[in-house]
């Protein structure tokens, strides 16, 4: 089978690398990928928000399945726009990803269904919202409603910080704003879990827990991701049962309820207090670096899982994973996630030798001759696979020092909170 995935970050590097196992998959497609993509499958240069090129491309290279790596061609309606083909789509419809579209969906969701999730007001004007913040205890949380790339969150410590944040939302800063989110401000500790589902069985697709801010010590601006570790320290079976009866449960059937159902990858962001589960966020794909970090670990044919769940037949597969510990670290342009030059090359990469428990992934990278260079903000993932999460910083880490990249910098601290 000719395989599809739409992306060109960690994420999709991953997935191609693991589908590139698979028994059930021949050739593979990224649009538009990246210099390590380019490697194992066939890059197509095409935008991934032009459906209809993606659907004309799909069928001229008789893809039967694609899976859509980022959240906004979900949201924006990709699956849907394929459902008068024959060719299968791992990743939610429009209605379904509105659980990561709109977080004002997700939080009226959990009202209705019982979810447990901070307290939460909805606010149509900064007026309102202003007036509401008068006699609010801090710190809160305010949140955009729209997808934000990650940057919509706002965490106030005073008056004055939310203020500037109700004026930035309601002033566009994330497109147009007609309402906010003002939330209860949770004290625990995050773990994100993963599901797979076909919209009839689900099944957990491991934990793990990332480092979003740019500096070490979990300070300074929002990522998209400097690194992560699987599994999470906080998951045990008591509070995996709690997740999937009080969260993942009533979440399908509350899509079931709207008609939809869910095929994809769900991930969950969690805050976890006392081993109970709160729900921060959802995001209607795999995470990045997560995917990165996670999928070293699956001991099963992916291909043959997301088969699986696009022809509703999930509950006949057993997922198999190793029994080890994931770490990854992100290599950035200096100056990420502000402005970066485009273009420079990576000169030592092709020099470096891995052992069979270490991979790089590519994300913002280009070939160009015969030299890798970096294009993007987050450019390369180092992962690697031991028994210890020390163990596996160390080998990472060692490679990053091969690599010796004088225009990028990394955090020598990921993991942290799981390496003494
Ligand atoms: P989100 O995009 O909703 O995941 O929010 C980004 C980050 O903000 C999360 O990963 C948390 O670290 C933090 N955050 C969001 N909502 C809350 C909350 N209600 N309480 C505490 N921290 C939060
Ligand atoms: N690493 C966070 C995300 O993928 O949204």
């Amino acid at each position: 089978m000719n395989i599809g995935i739409i992306g060109s970050g960690g994420r999709e590097h991953a997935l191609s690398f693991k589908l590139k196992q698979s028994k059930i998959v021949d050739k593979i497609y990224c649009i538009p990928g990246n210099a390590g993509t380019e490697l194992i499958a066939e890059n197509i240069s095409i935008q991934i928000n032009d459906f209809e090129k993606i659907k004309k491309i799909s069928i001229e290279k008789k893809i039967e399945l694609l899976i859509i790596g980022p959240e906004k061609p979900l949201v924006d309606g990709i699956s849907d726009y394929f459902k008068d083909t024959n060719i299968k789509i791992f990743g939610p419809n429009k209605i379904s990803s509105k659980l990561e579209g709109s977080k004002t969906f997700t939080k009226k969701l959990c009202k209705k269904y019982n979810i447990p999730t901070s307290k939460f007001d909805i606010f149509q004007n900064k007026d309102s919202a202003k007036k509401f913040l008068t006699n609010s205890i801090f710190p809160l949380v305010i949140k955009a409603d729209g997808l934000a790339a990650g940057k919509g969150v706002y965490i106030c410590n005073n008056n004055s910080e939310a203020i500037n944040a109700v004026d930035e939302i309601f002033d566009g800063r994330f497109g147009k704003a007609d309402c906010i989110l003002i939330e209860e401000f949770l004290r625990g500790e995050e773990m994100s879990y993963f599901i797979i589902t076909d919209g009839k069985t689900f099944k957990p697709f491991q934990t793990a827990q990332d480092h979003k801010r740019v500096e070490e010590g979990d300070v300074g601006k929002n990522t998209g991701g400097m690194g992560a570790y699987s599994p999470s320290r906080l998951i045990n079976n008591e509070l995996q049962n709690k997740i999937d009866e009080k969260i993942i449960k009533p979440t399908l059937e509350g899509l079931s309820d709207l008609n939809s159902d869910y095929v994809g990858f769900l991930y969950v962001g969690l805050m976890i207090i006392n081993n109970e589960p709160f729900l921060i966020e959802f995001n209607v794909r795999m995470g990045d670096p997560e995917c990165q970090t996670i999928l070293p670990l699956l001991n099963s044919d992916l291909g043959k899982i997301i088969y699986a769940c696009c022809t509703k037949k999930l509950s006949s597969i057993k997922i198999k994973w190793l029994d080890k510990k994931s770490l990854c670290i992100v290599l950035c342009s200096n100056g990420y996630p502000d402005k970066y030059n485009k273009n420079v090359k990576i000169e030592n990469l092709n020099k470096i030798k891995l052992n069979e428990n270490s991979l790089i992934f590519h994300a913002g990278t280009k070939l160009v001759d015969k030299d890798i260079v970096a294009t993007g903000g987050r450019v390369l993932n180092i992962v690697n696979v031991s028994n210890n999460f020390a163990e596996s910083k160390k080998q990472a880490l060692t490679i990053l020092q091969d690599i010796n990249w004088t225009k990028g910098f990394y955090r020598k601290d990921i993991g942290y909170k799981v390496i003494s």
